[in-house]
């Protein structure tokens, strides 16, 4: 299973570090990147998405672009096969930055998305998850950032959320702030309970820091000690 995880890290950088090498831009390379994860079963997010307590799942997704802080996220979405790719969609072909659940759906079909049936999700393995879990349980959301050749850095985050979690329940991962943050500066993917990295506004705090003069290393160890109090355990890109 790690051999799998590992080979699925290595595979989604190398498509991202080649679009990178050939001059394209830090947003094709983080989609293409986290589309690969989200079509990998080992990985919370996309088709590896994590069942909520009516055993079904409910995805959620954003993305940044660092200089013209351009943002885009769909959350509670349970029938687009690359939620990235949708939230990509809603900041490039619409005014606003969040969608959720059938609306985004709708705008999904509108942009000429092909909706995947629900079992496409289906994991023998989560459900297992599931039913063993006692409380809400983590397991790891996917996210990248990359910087391209002209300087432009960007963010993107997505995930199945946490197992056995309430329907309607959307964590930090497609809360611009929270989950996902790119400026000038610097580019930023949350992993963990979300509900912390929302209570924190996580992924902007690392910019505040970084904008009163704060070491990068330090404003994210920090970050993270913000987070752990409040239940937060997790990590960030
Ligand atoms: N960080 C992902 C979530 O809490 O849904």
């Amino acid at each position: 299973k790690q051999k799998a995880i590992q080979e699925g890290l290595k595979q989604a950088l190398a498509t991202g570090y080649s679009i990178l090498e050939s001059g394209g831009s830090s947003l094709d390379a983080i989609e293409a990147a986290i589309m690969i994860l989200e079509d990998n079963i080992n990985f919370n997010a996309g088709k590896g998405s994590v069942y909520n307590s009516a055993e079904k799942q409910e995805m959620d997704a954003s993305i940044m672009v660092g200089d013209s802080q351009q943002a885009g996220a769909v959350a509670s979405v349970s029938r687009i096969k690359n939620p990235i790719k949708l939230a990509r969609y809603v900041m490039e072909n619409t005014k606003h930055v969040m969608m959720v659940g059938e609306g985004a759906e709708k705008i999904a079909k509108e942009g000429g998305f092909e909706l995947v049936n629900p079992d496409y999700f289906a994991s023998i393995e989560n459900l297992e998850r599931l039913k063993v879990t006692q409380e809400k349980e983590k397991l790891g959301t996917v996210g990248a950032v990359a910087l391209d050749q002209s300087g432009t850095i960007s963010a993107g985050t997505s995930t199945g959320g946490m197992t056995n979690k309430k329907p309607g329940r959307i964590g930090d991962s497609p809360i611009i702030g929270a989950g996902t943050w790119a400026d000038s500066t610097v580019a930023v993917s949350c992993t963990g309970v979300g509900e912390a990295y929302i209570r924190t506004c996580a992924a902007h705090e690392i910019s505040t820091r970084l904008r009163l003069g704060q070491d990068l290393k330090v404003a994210c160890a920090e970050m993270l000690d913000m987070v752990a109090p409040l239940g937060g355990r997790g990590g960030v890109i």
